[in-house]
């Protein structure tokens, strides 16, 4: 999009912005960071994090957004000139770069995936050994990280992830349907109700200090929050859209696959005796196995590889575009050029992630293997950082009738929410994430 184009009213701004938020993080990373993390306290609390801090977050990215019509640098720099608040932006562009260097890995998992159900390499395999042989082999693994990225890097290049986004109305509903068919199957699979006790029953003795940033991490990846994407998008929206109803949809939408991938994927972990805790390779190593189990599941594995690559895809083009929008600031020729030269920069960063599986799988960095550790540096050091600062910048530099009319507050009891989002953004998420993050360095 160009800076001066915008979404096609409320629907279009919704469904983009509902597109970078459902990806990854909620089909792939938070069933097996659950798994990792404890199972039910961990969904719980990730649950509190998301209402409590996300979706406060989400809300002041909008007002940033929208009421400087600028992208992520130029947003800050209108609000607070001749200050380093700007330096927001510039994070959150730097987090997006290595961030998707590593989604685009993962990007590359789902085509293979996808090409070996088309060729019929897919189904009646052992299902540990599959995946452990697809992303080991490095050739396939770089490869498949490039053609994610050249289909990224197109699309913005044309900047036509409106038009794209649309096809989210037939494309998230379709998704739901498959979830739903995969969850009833996997809920009748013999010994699944351990998985769903696993789940969703919260044992606190499970907690630690990591599995709490852990939960506050995951809330914000999985939110797109934290790194000013949600900035740049909104800064395409109409005046006349309504704020806080599209970040209580987005939010809902992004709650529910969340639990719908969980309710799909543990109790199949139980009853074909998969460890909860196989970390990034868990969905990947139950999906074939369940769908084997369904009545032409080969069919249905299929077109379910095809929408989570586009739900995989609308999070990358917000990534990509934010870095874009920030460099290009408008100018069309510069737009293009850039998404081709970033897309390829960020496709070299992501190799020794790509590569973590294979080649590079005896180095670590401080005990993790690259990818894990890319992982790790975005999600529980930089978003938090960056949701951080978002929380202080609002309350503190934007004016009170900016927020409030970006808000259309009118009312008395919206005068009142207003008041408890300004409270949740000046004291609780602060205090939040530097406990957490604290308690994490073993301070307490
Ligand atoms: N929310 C996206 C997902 O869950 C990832 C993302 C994070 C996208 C931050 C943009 C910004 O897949």
């Amino acid at each position: 999009m160009k800076q001066t184009e915008q979404w096609t009213g409320r629907l279009g701004f919704i469904l983009a912005a509902a597109g970078s938020a459902i990806g990854l993080g909620a089909i792939w990373k938070f069933p097996y960071v659950a798994g990792t993390s404890g199972g039910g306290a961990f969904f719980l609390l990730f649950l509190l994090f998301t209402i409590v801090i996300g979706l406060p977050l989400l809300l002041a990215e909008f007002t940033i957004g929208r009421s400087t019509q600028k992208e992520a640098i130029s947003a800050y720099k209108t609000i607070a000139p001749g200050s380093l608040w700007h330096w927001i932006g510039r994070l959150g562009v730097g987090t997006s770069f290595i961030l998707l260097s590593f989604y685009s890995v993962v990007g590359g998992w789902i085509l293979i995936y996808l090409y070996r159900a088309v060729s019929g390499q897919l189904m009646g395999q052992p299902y540990d050994a599959l995946f452990g042989a697809v992303i080991s082999d490095p050739a396939s693994a770089v490869s498949a990280q490039f053609l994610f990225m050249l289909i990224t890097a197109w699309v913005v290049a044309r900047g036509v992830q409106n038009g794209i986004e649309s096809a989210n109305k037939y494309m998230m509903p379709a998704l739901f349907i498959l979830f739903l068919v995969l969850m009833v199957r996997s809920l009748t699979l013999d010994g699944a109700m351990e998985g769903v006790k696993f789940f969703l029953w919260p044992d606190f003795s499970k907690l630690n200090a990591e599995a709490i940033l852990y939960a506050m991490g995951q809330s914000f990846f999985s939110l797109s929050v934290g790194v000013s994407v949600m900035v740049t998008y909104s800064s395409y929206l109409a005046k006349n859209e309504n704020l806080v109803r599209s970040a209580g949809s987005i939010v809902g939408l992004n709650l529910l696959v969340s639990l719908f991938a969980g309710l799909a994927i543990f109790p199949a972990v139980f009853s074909l005796g998969v460890e909860p805790k196989a970390g990034p390779g868990l969905l990947f190593i139950v999906l074939p196995s369940v769908f084997e189990q369904i009545p032409f599941g080969g069919v249905f594995l299929l077109v379910f590889l095809a929408l989570f690559l586009f739900a995989t895809l609308t999070s990358a083009f917000s990534l990509l575009e934010i870095i874009v929008a920030s460099l290009s600031k408008g100018n069309e020729e510069k737009r293009k050029r850039l998404s081709w030269v970033i897309g390829l920069l960020i496709f070299a960063a992501g190799i020794p992630s790509a590569l973590s599986y294979g080649p590079l799988a005896d180095v670590h960095i401080f005990g993790k293997s690259i990818f894990d550790a890319a992982d790790y540096l975005v999600s529980n050091i930089l978003l938090p950082l960056g949701a951080l600062l978002i929380a202080v910048f609002v309350p503190m530099k934007m004016k009170r009738e900016v927020l409030q009319s970006e808000l259309q507050v009118s009312s008395t009891w919206g005068r009142s929410l207003f008041l408890l989002w300004l409270f949740l953004l000046r004291f609780a998420a602060p205090i939040a994430i530097v406990v957490v993050f604290v308690h994490m360095l073993g301070v307490f």
